[in-house]
């Protein structure tokens, strides 16, 4: 049996979308009984909250959504990242400049944005941080949820 592909979901600040990201894709690969075909974690940008739970808005959405299970504090992206994923997925385009510019030469890692995944074409997952409630956090499950969806059919 071939390795397991790996994907890390990016953002920011690893406390709000990435987490989410990241619990959704191990959800969905475990509900589909392909989780020995495929592996996921997380990573910020930037060292803001290193070591840190996600934000709590974040952990609520993730367990309302049902997923009871998710462990995950926060880390930077490393140089090894880009050699060790095989994609790494951003929420929005600043992800991805960022990405495109720290991404070592000869790496292997396939840099796109999660949304282009999503079927109804809402291509950037906005930072919902500085909002005051958690309604953006529900929307960036809903937008994570359809985007693995898609990423895992197109990719199986
Ligand atoms: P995230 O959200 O990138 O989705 O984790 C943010 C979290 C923290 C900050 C910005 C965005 N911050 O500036 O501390």
């Amino acid at each position: 049996m071939s390795e397991r592909r790996k994907v890390l979901m990016v953002c920011l600040g690893n406390i709000c979308r990435s987490p989410i990201a990241e619990a959704v894709f191990i959800s969905s690969i475990t509900q589909m009984n392909i989780a020995n075909r495929w592996s996921a974690d997380s990573a910020a940008l930037r060292g803001y909250h290193v070591n840190s739970m996600p934000d709590t808005r974040a952990q609520e959405t993730i367990k309302s959504n049902g997923i009871t299970n998710y462990s995950h504090l926060a880390r930077t992206i490393t140089d090894d990242d880009f050699h060790d994923f095989d994609w790494i997925l951003g929420m929005d385009d600043f992800n991805i400049t960022e990405l495109n510019r720290m991404k070592p030469e000869g790496s292997k890692a396939q840099i796109e944005l999660l949304g282009r995944y999503d079927p109804e074409g809402e291509v950037i997952i906005r930072d919902p941080f500085y909002d005051r409630d958690s309604t953006g956090f529900f929307k960036v499950f809903e937008q994570c949820s359809r985007s693995v969806k898609g990423f895992l059919e197109t990719h199986q």
